[in-house]
């Protein structure tokens, strides 16, 4: 069974080595960095944009693949799934116009709001200022902050929120001006309501009309313990055995899965079935939970979370995503924690250290009993180079979150260079911290 799989960062180490556990898997990867992990478990790379059509298409002619699986958003983007499809390649991962639930946040909420889907926020989006002033006041009259979003893909740097970003609203009109004017994210502008409240993400596999969940994830995307700091991709996650959260109840996660439900069928009436995985990131608020944005991929460390629980064979799962037969079988999950953490390079993300060495002592961490996943180093000449992104992830698996937690810490011992993490993630205290925000808030309203 040939697979081709689109992206090298760790995200699609976890993947590889999922898709590895089926003897029969030969793995074809395209990628831009030459990812070690990645690099060990493939038969062969071409190390080249995941955006270069021209390139995923020239290595599919060469390798001719029984299956394609795409990581990233921005080849899903560019069509990447499109051209593969149209090659008579099956492929895991939206075609172009399915994939605007992540790539576009007007398609998005838009989405919602035609269908009547609950979980929505209030909205408005713009192609010129003219009336975003006025929105903004109108919000603020009401004492609501805003959030203003790139309508397009940022990589992650869109997106500003009054009280982190931006200080008031007032903040929030100069930066909706800038997207405006400089074509941030294709130079169109989503003004949303602020949600307060707990953040958590849920995935689905999809196949274009079932949804197989999997367990429910936490990220954590500030750069700093304490959840200080600027916005990363997301510095370290955590799972649970009964695959929810601590703060999370029966009622919400069924809500949660209802909204994914039904935003799927949406997207089959309005532009065709959505083939992939499909990620939810919601916040629980005093009135449920609501959607912050959907992505079209896997989430990013969520995917070391979720693979490695997964009973079933990944194959088992990709087949069935593109031959709509998820209905058919029986998707499982251990019922173990799982706590990952990345390992970023100083100064990440704002002003990130790059091309020095670091140094991964792989059997030792082994023998820890954790799990590891490169993600934006570079080898060359037997040595593993800082990009400028993060790094290394390590994961434990195990009973308990605590136990998931100490594996970890034990395993970081075994990396060096200039480099840092958050000792934080995993912990009691900060999930109590967000178990307390919940009752709060929720006794309030
Ligand atoms: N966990 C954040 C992301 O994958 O976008």
């Amino acid at each position: 069974m040939k697979v081709l799989l689109i992206g090298g960062g760790a995200r699609e180490h976890a993947i590889a080595e999922a898709l590895k556990k089926s003897p029969s898997v030969k793995l074809y990867t395209l990628m831009k960095n030459r990812n070690p992990g990645i690099y060990r478990l493939s038969e062969k790379v071409s190390l080249k944009p995941e955006t270069d059509l021209e390139a995923i298409k020239s290595f599919a002619e060469e390798v001719k693949p029984d299956i394609a699986v795409i990581g990233p958003e921005a080849p899903l983007e560019a069509g990447a799934a499109d051209v593969l499809w149209d090659m008579g390649v099956p492929t895991v991962g939206p075609r172009k116009e399915a994939a605007q639930i992540e790539t576009s946040k007007e398609f998005m909420r838009e989405l919602m709001k035609k269908y009547s889907i609950k979980g929505s926020v209030e909205y408005a989006s713009f192609d010129t200022y003219e009336g975003v002033e006025e929105y903004i006041d109108s919000l603020s009259e009401r004492g609501i902050d805003v959030v203003v979003k790139p309508v397009g893909l940022t990589g992650g740097k869109g997106v500003k929120v009054v009280g982190e970003q931006l200080k008031d609203n007032e903040e929030a009109k100069g930066y909706a001006r800038e997207i405006l004017e400089k074509k941030i994210g294709g130079g169109k502008v989503v003004i949303e309501e602020k949600l307060v409240g707990v953040e958590f993400t849920l995935h689905g596999f999809v196949d274009g009309k079932n949804i197989a969940f999997t367990p429910a994830v936490q990220d954590h995307p500030h750069a700093y313990e304490g959840d200080r700091g600027p916005i990363t991709g997301g510095m370290g996650s955590y799972s649970c055995p009964d695959h929810k959260l601590p703060f999370l109840t029966d009622r919400d996660l069924e809500e949660a899965k209802e909204i994914m439900r039904e935003t799927v069928e949406a997207i089959r009436k309005e532009v065709g079935p959505y083939q992939g995985i499909l990620y939810g990131q919601f916040m629980l608020t005093a009135d449920g939970p609501k959607v912050v944005e959907y992505n079209a991929r896997f989430g990013d460390p969520e995917a070391m979370n979720i693979l490695p629980l997964l009973k079933n064979h990944f194959l088992e799962i990709c087949e069935a995503i593109v031959n709509g037969t998820l209905d058919r079988i029986n998707v499982e999950f251990e019922r173990k924690a799982s706590v990952c953490k990345y390992v970023a390079p100083k100064g990440y993300p704002t002003n990130p250290v790059k091309g020095k060495v670091i140094k991964v002592e792989e059997e030792k961490i082994r023998e820890t009993g954790a799990l590891l996943y490169y993600a934006s180093v570079d080898e060359r000449d037997g040595k593993l180079y800082l990009t400028g992104s993060r790094s290394v992830a390590l994961v434990g698996i195990s009973e308990n979150i605590e136990e998931c937690e100490r594996i970890v810490e034990e395993a970081m011992k075994y990396i060096e260079g200039e480099v840092f993490h958050r000792r934080d993630i995993g912990k009691i205290e900060l999930i109590k911290k967000r178990i307390e925000m919940i009752r709060k808030l929720r006794s309030n309203s």
